[in-house]
């Protein structure tokens, strides 16, 4: 072999090494990129869970309805459809439209809607909350949960959250 046929084919093997390390980072960097081009959400979106529940002129002045709160689970593999994540109350008063969580302050029971427009109540410690969600009477320890609304395309969206109960404060958990 000539020295001129080994210098071609050091070159040709630094070559290689070259375009195979380049080929190897390209490799890498394509997950990151995908990961980085995830959708995100903006200004006032950012935090915001938006469930769509009723028409808006479904809700009659001062009558609260129950909605159940149905969205999709994501996590990092897959999505469950349709879940349906818990429930709360809307309340029509004028142009705007309210929410309350259904879940109790105190211990997590269910909220019922009382008759007449007396308000709710919760059965299993008899907590009781005016129809503006105010505690009333019994142990829950602060108001009924309000939940942020906005209406899009004629349907009531409820920014759905949860919330720690037997404490004072309104502690965000999901
Ligand atoms: S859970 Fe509602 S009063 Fe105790």
């Amino acid at each position: 072999m000539s020295v001129n046929d080994e210098n071609g084919r050091r070159k040709a093997l630094k070559v290689l090494t070259v375009v195979g390390s380049a080929a190897f980072c390209g490799a890498l960097a394509v997950p990151t990129a995908i990961f980085i081009a995830a959708p995100v959400k903006k200004g006032d979106d950012v935090g915001r869970r938006w469930v769509r529940t009723l028409k808006a002129d479904a809700l009659r002045e001062g009558e609260p309805k129950k909605v159940a709160i149905v969205m999709d689970e994501h996590d990092a593999f897959s999505v469950q459809k349709n879940v349906e994540l818990g429930a709360a109350w809307l309340v029509r008063r004028g142009e705007t439209i309210v929410a309350y969580s259904v879940v109790c302050p105190h211990l997590g029971c269910s909220i019922n809607l009382e008759a007449e427009g007396k308000g709710f109540s919760c059965p299993c410690h008899t907590s009781a909350f005016s129809p503006d969600g105010n505690r009333i009477a019994g142990p829950s320890p602060r108001d009924m949960d309000s939940l942020a609304t906005r209406i899009e395309a004629g349907f009531v969206e409820i920014d759905f959250h949860k919330f720690r109960i037997g404490v004072p404060e309104k502690v965000e958990i999901a």
